[in-house]
């Protein structure tokens, strides 16, 4: 591309990333390289393998990639800047005032469909995103999936990434005994990543740019994690499974929480790292 067409003549893809990659590093952004070339995948429509090939960037091109590297670099996540978050199979629409889906939530996706009848009931609480009830309406078209959200904001995000996978956004506090109260004793899997992190917890400065109602909780991260327990083991049918995310100092107190509520085949699962990352139980099958 020459001058005339708005390109830089100066550098191509290739340098420009080379030279993102060490400010982004700077930054202290964990994953500089690969955090730059998304950038660049995004503001030029290409792949990532592509631009290691392609010319410079148009004038126009270059002035909103150093934009973007720019808020990248203040730690914005880079889902805000390109507007999308990879889940599972799919893309989440995600941006201010909605909590970004992150990768370890797919470990409970996981496990919810392994324990997912065919044609089940379930409810996603705390759905935010949608996230996860989009995972699984659009794997198991079976199922039949209610999510449940307490923030507008996020709900706002919630309804348009879940239309047209089926499931059923709802506007609520999923700890509240009326909520979807409709379909209490029915439910097959309640599968929830509530907020949990402890107060005075210390965080990644990207998790600043999340709702807080969505990070933190009081009670040492277990002020949501507590009611949801009870509320899920009402909504669910006698042999029906709850799963939940929970912080890695929870290892202990998680399982518990499901025990006291009734819960029985009660587990407690890692992450990749090997953290304590989520636990589940089934309701008993007698009273
Ligand atoms: C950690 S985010 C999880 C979002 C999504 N499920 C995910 O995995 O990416 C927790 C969400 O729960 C919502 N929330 C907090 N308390 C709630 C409640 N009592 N009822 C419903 N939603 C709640 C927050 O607004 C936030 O959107």
């Amino acid at each position: 591309m020459d001058s005339k067409d708005g390109a830089s003549p100066f550098k191509t893809w290739r340098e420009f990333i080379a030279e993102a990659t060490e400010l982004l590093g700077e930054a202290g952004v964990p994953s500089p390289r690969v955090d730059a070339e998304l950038l660049a995948a995004h503001v030029t429509g290409l792949k990532r393998s592509q631009l290691l090939t392609a010319g410079a960037p148009t004038a126009g091109q270059a002035f909103v990639f150093v934009g973007l590297l720019e808020r990248r670099g203040a730690r914005e996540p880079l889902q805000h800047l390109t507007g999308a978050a990879p889940f599972r199979y799919g893309e989440i629409a995600v941006g201010p005032g909605v909590f970004v889906p992150r990768p370890e939530t797919e470990l409970l996706v996981d496990w919810a469909l392994e324990h997912l009848p065919e044609g089940g009931v379930v409810i996603d609480a705390c759905s935010g995103s949608g996230a996860i009830a989009h995972a699984i309406a659009t794997e198991r078209t079976d199922a039949r999936v209610w999510a449940v959200e307490a923030d507008p904001d996020a709900f706002e995000w919630m309804e348009s990434n879940l239309e047209g996978t089926g499931a059923v956004p709802v506007l609520a506090d999923a700890v509240a005994a009326g909520t979807l109260a409709e379909l209490d004793g029915l439910v097959d899997l309640v599968v929830a990543n509530p907020p949990y992190v402890p107060m005075d917890m210390e965080v990644a400065p990207e998790v600043d740019f999340d709702p807080s109602g969505a990070v933190y909780a009081d009670e040492a991260g277990l002020a949501v994690i507590q009611p949801l327990a009870l509320r899920a083991a009402r909504w669910l049918a006698p042999g029906g499974w709850y799963g939940f995310e929970h912080d890695d100092t929870h290892g202990k107190a998680a399982p518990e929480i499901l025990r006291v509520s009734g819960f029985t085949e009660v587990a407690d699962h890692r992450d990749l790292a090997g953290r304590s990352r989520f636990a589940t139980g089934r309701l008993g099958l007698s009273p």
